[in-house]
């Protein structure tokens, strides 16, 4: 049996950040299912279907191959055969993917991915609903979350340091719209399992959170 770790919570609350740290620290593999929807979002995107259209994106999903693979450790999301990693992180894909995400078709397609993942390999895998519904059962199941405030500033920092112009409030006002949208779907909602234990990493450190998720591993382990 395969060990598996969860980490769900909001949009910027430093799931991956810290989920990529501890598998370095455990030497065990990343995965980053925000970056599978969001190579479904970038095919729609592609295609121009507009993701309120239902129908467009369920005719369509299935004709996404949504791959992972690991290249010295890092996590490459291949759309049909592609490397699409350098192109899934922007705004526009964010907004896009989690309009489609609440759809059952693409959410059964990608899961089955992941299921097949934390099958074969020892993972620490992040997202919205992996300690609820694709990994009920994790050895580990945690729910990182900060302030919408300390969330989007982390964001904003993030984009400034890349040399993207952007407005703080404006960030602040689209994640919060996201939280609400991966909050309130009907079909696996963002929401913390019974038996996660909640990290709240608003006036934490990353070394802090890392150390504390290291702990709460051990405990388990
Ligand atoms: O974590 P992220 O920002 O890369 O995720 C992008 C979107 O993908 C997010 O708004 C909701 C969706 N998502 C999801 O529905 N389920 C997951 N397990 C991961 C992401």
């Amino acid at each position: 049996m395969s060990y598996n770790i969860a980490v769900d919570g909001p949009a910027g609350a430093g799931k991956s950040t810290i989920a990529r740290a501890v598998a370095k620290e455990l030497n065990i593999i990343y995965v980053d299912t925000g970056a599978m929807y969001r190579g479904m979002g970038l095919y729609m995107l592609r295609l121009g279907i507009d993701p309120e259209d239902e129908q467009a994106v369920i005719a369509h999903c299935d004709e996404a191959d949504i791959t992972l693979r690991y290249e010295d450790g890092v996590q490459v999301v291949c759309l049909n055969g592609e490397n699409v990693n350098a192109y899934i992180r922007t705004e526009e894909v964010g907004a896009v993917t989690s309009r489609i995400s609440v759809l059952p078709p693409v959410r059964k397609r990608i899961t089955a991915l992941q299921h097949e993942l934390a099958a074969s390999a020892d993972c620490i895998m992040d997202g919205r609903d992996i300690g609820t519904c694709v990994l009920p059962h994790a050895d580990v199941k945690i729910y990182l979350t900060a302030s919408s405030e300390v969330r989007a500033k982390r964001r904003y920092d993030e984009l400034t340091a890349k040399g993207q112009d952007c407005d703080l409030a404006q960030i602040q006002a689209d994640m919060e719209e996201r939280d609400y949208r991966d909050m309130h779907r009907e079909v696996s909602p963002l929401r913390q399992a019974q038996d996660a234990v909640l990290v709240d990493t608003s006036d934490m450190t990353p070394e802090q959170v890392i150390e504390r998720i290291l702990e709460l591993c051990e405990k388990k382990g």
